[in-house]
């Protein structure tokens, strides 16, 4: 393996920097690529069957021009419907985020666990099916919210940021039939984790689980024993043209090179 060859994350904005967060601890001189797919944001919004194409074909571009070791699509939306398909289109490791609903059981004593993410990802089998398998004995309640995916966008570009409109933002998930109950939620969308402390401040008495710590864990598992370079990079890559009022937060998380794809 070349110690050059990078990790690539993958999001519809940025998202997967709270993927990329964790990683970081873990592997701290690997090489990063950060992909945005800023012109099919939100992808949320977006159907299955367009996801399904769009997702395979990008990373299959992203793949071709830096060649990195292992993509990690870093957002629940993408990889709810697109990861058997982006497995298939690739020859390399990819890793997935599938929402935390297994941690938020083990945690929840009430038993009834919240999923937040987006309104394409609350309504995918998959998550259904996790829900089946690891939280049969919960009440599972579901919302989607593009407002909060909004929100966290605006944090990075540095704008104020208000605990009213994330109370508001997550307020219609604890209103739902034992919603009041509720003591653990997921964050099933990677945007999310970016404003913990918001929502901990609007939710005190809700524990939060994601999944970034896992990802990273798994990241560093499939790497193991591969050789990285003496110094950390990273860059990132926009799919339209990069907003400059982000180059803070990108830089924060080590990628200090800013380009359109
Ligand atoms: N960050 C993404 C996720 O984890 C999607 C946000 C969006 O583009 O709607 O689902």
């Amino acid at each position: 393996m070349d110690p050059s060859a990078p990790l690539l994350f993958f999001d519809s904005g940025v998202g997967g920097l709270s993927v990329l967060g964790p990683t970081r601890e873990l592997l701290p001189n690997a090489p990063i690529v950060y992909a945005a797919d800023s012109a099919g944001f939100p992808y949320g919004k977006r159907t299955e069957e367009e996801l399904a194409v769009r997702v395979p074909e990008l990373l299959a571009r992203l793949v071709a021009r830096f060649r990195p070791r292992l993509a990690v699509i870093a957002c629940n939306t993408a990889s709810t419907i697109a990861l058997d398909h982006a497995r298939a289109a690739l020859e390399i490791p990819v890793v997935g985020t599938v929402p935390a609903i297994k941690p938020a059981a083990e945690l929840s004593r009430s038993r009834v666990i919240g999923v937040l993410g987006t309104e394409a990802t609350v309504r995918q089998p998959y998550v259904d099916d996790l829900a089946a398998r690891f939280a049969s004995d919960c009440t599972v309640i579901r919302h989607g919210s593009p407002e909060l995916v909004e929100l966290a966008e605006a944090k990075l570009a540095g704008e104020p940021i208000s605990i009213e409109s994330i109370h508001d933002a997550i307020a219609p998930m604890v209103r739902q039939p034992d919603g009041e109950k509720m003591d653990v939620m997921v964050l099933a969308c990677t945007h999310f984790p970016l404003l913990a402390d918001e929502i901990a401040t609007a939710f005190p008495s809700i524990a939060q689980v994601d999944g970034g710590t896992g990802i990273a864990r798994r990241i560093a598992y499939l790497t193991g024993g591969q050789e990285w370079p003496a110094r950390p990079t990273g860059k990132a890559v926009f799919t339209s043209p990069p907003a400059d009022a982000l180059r803070g937060a990108l830089s924060r998380f080590g990628l200090d090179e800013v380009h359109q794809l």
